[in-house]
């Protein structure tokens, strides 16, 4: 067990919470279940329920409640009479310490307030958005990162982090998937205990931890059209495996809280789902943290129809497994009379109340309930290196080619002095941080402008900056300007894409493509004939068929954070070789989605056809669209390096492994895959080496292939290096049609690459008794 998941089973935290659950009132108990937001400014004394209690008998006329419309609580009342358990979002040492105060010294059991925030990428001191944390493949790094958010924000009283997003995202019009690790269970697992371990080291009352609050609980990112709050449908199976292994993992590595989903599972909405709540996440997996609804999911229980009134939303939501309500003023107004009535049993809530009490003892608030140390208020200098790293291991290099000499665009050849800067997204500190950006200054950021200039001005070059056009703009004044630059200089850096609030929550794009006209504004610059490197801010895959035919050179750079400028110049000119990538297919047209690499086979696989053309005679049948290939435009897994990698000799250490051994033990690894990484290019280089598995002959169909391994390697020119995976029950199981995790007598291929287009393979297979005794 890990230690901060043994620390939420210690006895002696037992006892405390036994000998305070004992002397609470029942308003007192409620009172620890209930979240609200920083209102204390509010004259308004605690509102009564909203007004969404329809006429039973005729539900058609079901009010639809407005999440927008949250009610006004007076919480700095709340919070000294003992009515308030938590808060969320509560900016500033002394905003927190004053409600903490009134929370400790007035009410009259003295419980703490946890309060939670938003920190997904830092806290002032911001680094690359998850899905651009994922595509450095470097959970090591994730560690480093979130325990410094974690130590930064607990300087402001904030103890505790709505963070990590695990839900896995196979559609990039879902906004926020840009908040995960992108399309892979396995990369998101490990990148899922990374956060964990960050945040919650291996003691949750050590000064500078956080508890983290898995999210959202579960399959969120399934969200039918990509289609943000939409509903999930899907087969337990590929729940099981694909999606749930994230918050598993999450859980497994300590987890003190997770938060309920705002979508439905399979009819269900998340935040009333027993199946979820309890079954799985309580009795299979043995969490014994806290459930926090997500932002006035229980009021919207009403809105998909599983609840008349507030009154059946709460009992639904909490008989469930949700223990805090985040903001839809339905527990405190609803479960007095609920437990009066006997609708909702007392011990009901009281084990919701032991599981927030837990988590309180767990983190030191009662010893410690105030901000700690010098509050952070700005972005750290000394954090600076480790989050311009981070931007540095973000980016992937997605094209680079070749020009007339021979050489690729990347990196920036010392000759090309004059550079034109070109782009919305050059200057704009602003939009260098992505969605929830934590309580970061933009004063802090560091511009791509900014960071040019120093560098021209300490190598003699020369930067000319245009804008050319807004980020989601019609106007084309400013092309002249931008053409014109890009005419007086040796090379053109192109710096477009999204804005932050393209994506994260509620920023689901049906179109992925560069927003406004800058597509026209790439074209119009690529036609001066000038070289063009084009970088892409984004918070998700884009659709960059056009812009690839136009340039030589594109690096995704996501919102690298703080210190962008000073990451991406390194990398342009070539202090640092790329070595990001990519946690997400990026899609040729937006009509390819969901589109993700470890797909299911068909019984039409379109194999040896050339998918670029047309059908014609005989290749019209297969699973296959008509206008354009099924494929990738840039594949998970990939991206470019300033170096080039070799790989050969790709083996297993069997070709057979009988089954019983298999399935007798679940833990020792069964087979070594191994590989040769050779660095054939003229410079040290990271590659982040590959491991994919395939499974064929199973009971229920298997992925073309699965990501089961990756290593970071970093190999001068010339060097080789044997890299080694090993494979057992963890990667090479599958979930059969009881939803149970097995293995059958099956052929596995295992290739070795840097890509999931890895082509390199070594086979092996689980044989029966029979087969192994040559009896067929
Ligand atoms: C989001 C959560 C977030 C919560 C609190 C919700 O709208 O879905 O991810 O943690 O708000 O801000």
């Amino acid at each position: 067990m890990h230690p901060s998941n043994a620390q939420l089973a210690d006895p002696d935290i037992e006892a405390r919470v036994d000998r305070l659950l004992i002397q609470m009132t029942l308003e007192e108990k409620i009172g620890q279940l209930v979240q609200y937001n920083d209102t204390g400014d509010s004259p308004a004394a605690a509102a009564p329920a909203p007004e969404v209690q329809p006429d039973t008998k005729k539900p058609d006329a079901m009010a639809v409640v407005n999440p927008v419309a949250s009610n006004h609580v007076d919480a700095m009342q709340l919070a000294a009479t003992g009515r308030l358990g938590s808060m969320l979002n509560t900016i500033g040492a002394e905003r927190t310490d004053t409600y903490q105060h009134l929370a400790v010294d007035q009410s009259r059991l003295h419980i703490p307030l946890l309060f939670g925030a938003d920190v997904i990428h830092g806290f002032r001191t911001i680094y690359p958005v998850p899905l651009g944390l994922a595509a450095s493949f470097d959970p090591d790094l994730v560690v480093t990162l979130s325990h410094m958010a974690g130590e930064e924000a607990s300087t402001a009283g904030i103890r505790w982090f709505y963070s990590p997003m695990v839900d896995i995202s196979r559609d990039p019009r879902w906004g926020r998937s840009t908040e995960g690790a992108g399309e892979d269970p396995y990369l998101g697992a490990a990148m899922a205990k990374a956060y964990i371990h960050g945040y919650q080291g291996d003691d949750l009352s050590k000064p500078g931890n956080v508890a983290a609050s898995v999210k959202h609980f579960a399959a969120y990112g399934a969200a039918e059209a990509g289609r943000e709050y939409n509903t999930t449908d899907m087969s337990e199976i590929t729940l099981r495996q694909v999606y749930l292994p994230l918050y598993k993992a999450a859980v497994d590595a300590g987890a003190a809280t997770i938060m309920s989903a705002f979508n439905s599972l399979n009819g269900v909405p998340a935040s009333a789902n027993p199946f979820l709540l309890s079954k799985v996440l309580r009795r299979e997996w043995g969490f014994n943290g806290f459930v926090v609804s997500d932002y006035t999911a229980v009021m919207e229980l009403m809105n998909h129809g599983i609840a008349l009134d507030a009154a059946a939303a709460t009992r639904k939501a909490i008989t469930a497994g949700v223990d805090v309500d985040m903001m839809a003023h339905f527990y405190d107004t609803q479960l007095p009379s609920l437990i009066s009535s006997g609708q909702v049993p007392m011990e009901v809530v009281d084990e919701a109340v032991r599981r927030v009490l837990r988590v309180k003892f767990a983190t030191g608030l009662f010893e410690r309930p105030y901000a700690e140390g010098i509050e952070v208020k700005a972005a750290v200098d000394a954090h600076r290196p480790l989050v311009r790293k981070a931007a540095e291991e973000s980016f992937v290099l997605l094209q680079n080619d070749k020009l007339t000499d021979g050489a690729p665009l990347l990196p920036l050849s010392p000759a090309r002095t004059k550079i034109a800067l070109i782009g919305p997204l050059a200057d704009n500190a602003a939009e260098m941080v992505g969605a929830w950006s934590g309580a970061h200054n933009d004063s802090d950021v560091i511009t791509l402008r900014q960071a040019l200039a120093d560098h021209a001005q300490k190598t003699g070059g020369a930067l000319v900056y245009a804008k050319g056009t807004e980020i989601d703009g019609s106007s084309q004044a400013g092309f002249a300007e931008a053409i014109d630059a890009a005419q007086a200089a040796d090379v053109v850096i192109l710096a477009l894409g999204e804005s932050s609030s393209m994506s994260g929550e509620a920023g689901s794009r049906a179109h992925l493509d560069l927003p406004g006209n800058q597509q026209q504004l790439l074209e119009a610059v690529a036609a001066t004939g000038k070289p063009v490197v084009l970088l892409i801010f984004s918070g998700r895959p884009l659709v960059l068929d056009g812009a690839a035919q136009h340039v030589a050179a594109i690096m995704e750079v996501w919102f690298p954070g703080t210190e962008a400028g000073n990451a991406i110049t390194n990398v342009l000119f070539g202090d640092v070789s790329p070595s990001g990538k990519l946690p997400m297919s990026f899609p040729r047209a937006v009509g390819q989605e969901p589109l993700y690499y470890n797909q299911l086979p068909t019984g039409r696989p379109p194999t040896g056809i050339d998918l670029s053309k047309p059908p014609g005679d005989g290749t019209r049948f297969f699973s296959r669209y008509i206008d354009v290939p099924n494929s990738a435009l840039f594949p998970f897994g990939h991206g470019l390096s300033y170096s080039s990698f070799g790989y050969s000799n790709v083996k297993v250490s069997k070709t057979s492994i009988p089954i019983g051994q298999v399935l007798a033990d679940r833990i020792t690894p069964l087979v070594e895959a191994t590989a040769t990484v050779s660095n054939t290019g003229d410079r040290t280089a990271t590659e982040v080496v590959q491991c994919y598995v395939r499974n064929l002959g199973a009971s229920i169909e298997q992925p073309v292939r699965s990501l089961k391994g990756f290593q970071r390697i970093t190999l001068a020119p010339g060097q080789s290096k044997q890299v080694s995976f090993h494979l057992g029950f963890r990667e090479l199981s599958f979930f059969n049609l009881e939803a149970k995790p097995t293995i059958e007598a099956t052929h596995y291929t295992v290739w070795i690459g840097g890509s999931s287009l890895a082509d390199q393979e070594a086979n092996f297979d689980v044989l029966l008794p029979s087969a192994i005794a040559g009896v067929h």
